[in-house]
């Protein structure tokens, strides 16, 4: 059987990803006084991952930030990763993390795991709207940014045209299999399936 030490040599993640994993910055533990100033909260236990953010807000910037996950290696390290990126930064730049980013920062996953990193973006775009809505603010940045496509999965319309333009996408098979998208309760696949032939169209794909 193999040990521990043959179990870390082959594993397929980089140095980032494993630190995160391992060391997961700014969870949100049960005996924690944070008091968050808004809270998103996005997937579902039914699907098999679900992520919750908090974040405070201070001069419009986020002053500080919690989640929560029930999710993989990679959620946990993409997640730790997208809650240290994001500390000071305006809500307007918050709104516009992507799950590029937060890959790249971590300096790649493999592809087949690159649906476990949507989620965090996701909770953290809710947790603005509700800190807007707590707040009785106009919400400026509503609309603005990528529309989630699949709820379950959490992907969006930017990643699905990314996906297209640069032809890792063809059909709504290699779709699913690489982001997951429509394999919770299967409402988004015939909305999914008219925007990839929409973006080949766009994209001459
Ligand atoms: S919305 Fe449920 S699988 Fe897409």
């Amino acid at each position: 059987m193999s040990d521990i030490k043959d179990f870390m040599v082959n594993w397929v993640y980089t140095d980032t990803v494993k630190d995160h994993f391992m060391n997961p910055r700014n969870i949100w533990r049960k005996d924690d006084q944070f008091k968050p100033d808004g809270f998103g909260e996005v997937g579902s236990l039914a699907c098999g991952d679900q992520m919750r953010v908090g974040i405070t807000v201070k001069d419009n910037r986020i002053s500080d930030i919690r989640w929560l996950t029930y999710g993989c290696a990679s959620a946990i390290a993409s997640t730790s990763m997208m809650s240290e990126m994001v500390k000071g930064m305006t809500l307007e730049e918050a709104y516009r993390i992507t799950p590029k980013m937060i890959t790249d920062k971590l300096g790649g996953l493999p592809e087949h795991k690159f649906h476990c990193s949507v989620l965090g973006d996701k909770a953290l775009r809710a947790a603005i709207d509700n800190y807007f809505d707590a707040c009785g603010l106009p919400n400026p940045l509503k609309g603005k940014i990528a529309k989630v496509v699949c709820e379950c999965r959490g992907v969006d319309d930017q990643q699905i045209e990314e996906l297209v333009k640069t032809g890792k996408v063809s059909n709504l098979a290699e779709l699913m299999e690489l982001t997951g998208l429509g394999t919770g309760c299967g409402k988004c696949r015939a909305k999914a399936e008219a925007m990839i032939a929409e973006f080949k169209h766009i994209y001459g794909k």
